[in-house]
């Protein structure tokens, strides 16, 4: 038995907030924060998400005063997503010279210069007529290689808008070597690769599809995305993606995958992000409107704790709520 009590007493450092704020070990910053958005056909479109209160889809030039703002508060970066006019097999909206993201991006850069950083999610699920996050083949099968072919070519029309960095989330084997090879050969060596290196097949995606008009016509993301029970395997994805050239790895949700962000803390030195997705706005929003829980105190406890787990970075469509509360 070694109690020391009562020559120690934890409580002594507990009493004062001037105190409290000398000894806390984590602190959010406003470079750790990133902002999803999602940019929809036509102007002056500003229509909320039903599932998602307080995230809204945006026409391009929303999305121009959106940026505006968020750069005034002194955040750092976007990541867009797009919800195209039309849908098909080849998921054209995501690679056409034309698209939604593409042309969004053309305009903060014109509105901002390098005000943000403008990060571009490259999937294809938004794009695809069956909503699914590749090519299918006849029997259903989402089809590994020939999706590669889609996404560099998707990366590479971000890249000639002007993305600053290019964030692949569709968890198909080999995207970040396809997707190096490809900005690499049209001179984007320096554009860096952002992967969602770790990310589970989950329910808290729900509202995401919802924003996004995403959710998959039929069968599920079991194929690509990652069984949540699993840890090795997520170290072993994330190896993967290091060794073939990712510059920031993700990890999604994560709020449920706090122990996977310590683990790939300790095994991996690039910088870690983590995803608070739409499904943990949503029940944190959701129960704040009711009144059930303290909203911001549990805005503040949810990130910090990703913060502490071991993530440099989070995306959290609180960001403007914690960049007001910092400033
Ligand atoms: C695209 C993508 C998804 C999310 C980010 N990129 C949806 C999915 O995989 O179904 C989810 C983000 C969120 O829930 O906030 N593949």
């Amino acid at each position: 038995m070694d109690s020391l009590f009562p020559a120690r007493r934890m409580r002594r450092l507990r009493m004062k907030p001037k105190l409290r704020d000398m000894v806390r070990e984590t602190r959010l910053a406003l470079d750790d924060l990133i902002l999803p958005l999602f940019v929809c056909p036509g102007e002056r479109v500003r229509r909320e998400v039903a599932s998602m209160p307080g995230v809204y889809n945006l026409s391009v030039d929303q999305v121009v005063e959106e940026c505006r703002k968020v750069a005034d508060l002194g955040l750092p970066a976007v990541l867009l997503f797009g919800l195209p006019e039309e849908k098909d097999e080849q998921a054209s909206g995501a690679w056409s010279e034309q698209g939604i993201v593409q042309r969004a991006l053309r305009a903060v850069r014109g509105a901002l210069g390098d005000r943000l950083i403008l990060i571009a999610d490259t999937c294809l699920c938004e794009y695809t007529s069956h909503g699914h996050c590749g090519v299918v083949s006849a029997s259903g099968e989402i089809v590994n290689d020939a999706t590669l072919e889609l996404l560099a070519r998707t990366a590479l029309s971000q890249a000639r808008a002007g993305a600053d960095v290019i964030a692949p989330s569709d968890m198909m084997d080999g995207r970040v070597a396809a997707l190096r090879r490809a900005l690499d050969g049209e001179g984007f060596q320096n554009t860096p690769i952002f992967s969602y290196a770790v990310k589970y097949a989950s329910a808290f995606y729900g509202p995401f599809r919802d924003a996004a008009q995403s959710p998959p016509a039929f069968g599920d993301r079991k194929s690509h995305q990652m069984d949540p029970a699993n840890l090795r395997e997520a170290i072993e994805e994330a190896r993967l993606d290091v060794a073939e050239g990712a510059d920031l790895l993700m990890v999604k949700p994560a709020g449920t995958n706090l122990d996977v962000l310590a683990a790939l803390r300790r095994e991996f030195n690039l910088p870690l992000a983590a995803y608070q997705v739409s499904g943990e706005y949503a029940m944190i929003r959701a129960a704040g409107l009711n009144g059930w829980i303290d909203e911001p105190q549990a805005i503040w406890e949810s990130t910090l704790a990703i913060k502490r787990a071991g993530a440099d970075l989070i995306l959290t469509y609180f960001a403007k709520e914690l960049a007001l509360w910092l400033q």
